[in-house]
Formats: C-alpha cells, sequence, structure tokens
C-alpha cells in the first residue's frame, strides 16, 4: 500500500520562547523543519510527504522548504486540523504516518518498525512509545499539592509517527473533534473509536523538541544519528 507522511508544523510553540515557530530554529546547521522532513523524505517505504503549514507562514519561504518534493497544506486551530487538512488528499487505501515537526531524531529503523504493522490483522495501526521513567504523581487540581501516586507500571509516553489507514484516520478526527474530545495526538481519536491501537517500543532518543534545553540535546542526537 501507500504510505503518505503528514507533518503537522503550523504550531507556535510559544513553550520555546523563541523569536519564532521553533521548527524554524537551527540544529546542525539546518532547520528543525528540515530536518524532519528530510528524514520522511529519505525513507524508502515512504512515498510522498505533506507538510501543514500557518497560512501565510513567512519562514517557510525563507528557507526555501518549497525546493523540496513535498506537498503543502494549511495548517489548522489545532494539532488535529491541521493534521485533517493533510489528509484530505489521502485515497482511500492509503496508510496515513503522522510526526511532530517537531521531533527531528527519529530514526529510519524505527519508522521502519512502526510499518511492519501494515501487515497486521490484530490491530489497526499503531505509535511509536517509550515507558516512562520516572516517577509519575497526580496532583491536585490547580494545586501543587500531591493527590497520589499512579502506578508507573504501563505507563508510556506517546511519540510519533503514528501509523494508521487514512480512511479511519480521518473520521476518527472528524468524529473527536465534533465531539469537543481532547485530542492531542492521533491515536486518541482512534481509541475513542474504539481501535485496537498497537505501542511500539521506539528510541528515547526522539524527543519533542518543546523546551530551551531540548535544543543542545537534539543536536547531539543528530550527530550521533549520521556518525
Ligand atoms: O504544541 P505541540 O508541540 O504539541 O505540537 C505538536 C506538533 O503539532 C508540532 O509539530 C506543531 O507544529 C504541530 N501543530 C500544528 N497545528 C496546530 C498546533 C500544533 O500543526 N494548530
Amino acid at each position: 500500500p501507500r504510505v503518505v507522511a503528514v507533518i503537522p508544523a503550523a504550531g507556535v510553540g510559544s513553550r520555546m520562547q523563541a523569536d519564532r515557530p521553533k521548527q524554524y530554529l537551527t540544529l546542525n546547521g539546518k532547520t528543525i523543519l528540515e530536518h524532519t522532513i528530510d528524514a520522511l523524505l529519505h525513507h524508502p517505504l515512504i512515498d510522498d510527504v505533506i507538510v501543514a503549514i500557518t497560512p501565510g507562514d513567512a519562514y517557510f519561504d525563507q528557507y526555501r522548504l518549497r525546493e523540496k518534493p513535498i506537498h503543502v497544506v494549511d495548517g489548522g486551530k489545532e494539532r488535529a486540523d491541521s493534521v485533517l487538512n493533510g489528509l484530505m488528499s489521502l485515497g482511500e487505501n492509503d496508510w496515513a504516518l503522522v510526526h511532530d515537526a517537531a521531533r527531528p531524531c527519529i530514526e529510519e529503523s524505527d519508522i521502519s518498525a512502526l510499518l511492519e504493522l501494515i501487515n497486521s490483522d490484530e490491530v489497526s495501526g499503531g505509535i511509536l512509545a517509550t515507558p516512562v521513567r520516572d516517577t509519575m504523581k497526580r496532583v491536585k487540581s490547580s494545586t501543587n499539592v500531591i493527590s497520589h501516586t499512579e502506578d508507573r507500571d504501563g505507563l508510556w509516553h506517546a511519540l510519533t509517527p503514528q501509523l494508521f489507514p487514512a480512511r479511519l484516520l480521518k473520521r476518527a478526527l472528524q468524529n473527536g473533534l465534533s465531539q469537543g474530545a481532547n485530542i492531542t495526538d492521533e491515536a486518541s481519536a482512534m481509541e475513542l473509536e474504539g481501535y485496537k491501537v498497537a505501542m511500539v517500543n521506539g528510541s528515547p532518543a526522539n524527543i519533542k523538541i518543546t523546551h530551551p534545553a531540548d535544543l543542545p540535546l537534539a543536536e547531539f542526537y543528530l550527530k550521533q544519528k549520521f556518525s
């Protein structure tokens, strides 16, 4: 089947407190978005790459990302809206591999492991994830006081890419959005529809760049990847 990568890249990245959206910060001489696009473009099993960009985003042109063999769509209000816009041109039998612009350290082998799910009869797709490493606390709402300690066993960080049949994912995101559900990744929309979603143990180097302290760490991981 055809596999199309969809990159939501229309966020503002307010937690980074930078002078531009975080996907346009430079790591080892290339923007974060360019690292991410290149990783997906170079994967042998990915047929097409679609990027959702804020309408009128001046940085996108400035970095000549338009010269890459990708398709560009408008981003939306929430991440799920951006992903939905990206899915609109996909065919009935295509698979969508959704990957955050802010995760440039993704490794080819992790993408390949996730793509093996296409052959599964047990699940309707899946996601990369890593087990949590810290002890997890629940806080009493709107306080800084601990309510209790969560059982860490079986708790995972949901990463991207997330891989689903495009037809099912489109409907799941549309339903989730119309119900006003809190959809922070593709799997949460699929779970709400009752689909079985697999967890694939991925590399902890696949961080989502969020805070300034993540930048040198991502540069380190990118250097390792290409060494
Ligand atoms: O804000 P957060 O880091 O969770 O965003 C995850 C990804 O979704 C980022 O790559 C961001 O650019 C993208 N996004 C988007 N459209 C939005 C909000 C976020 O494409 N409205």
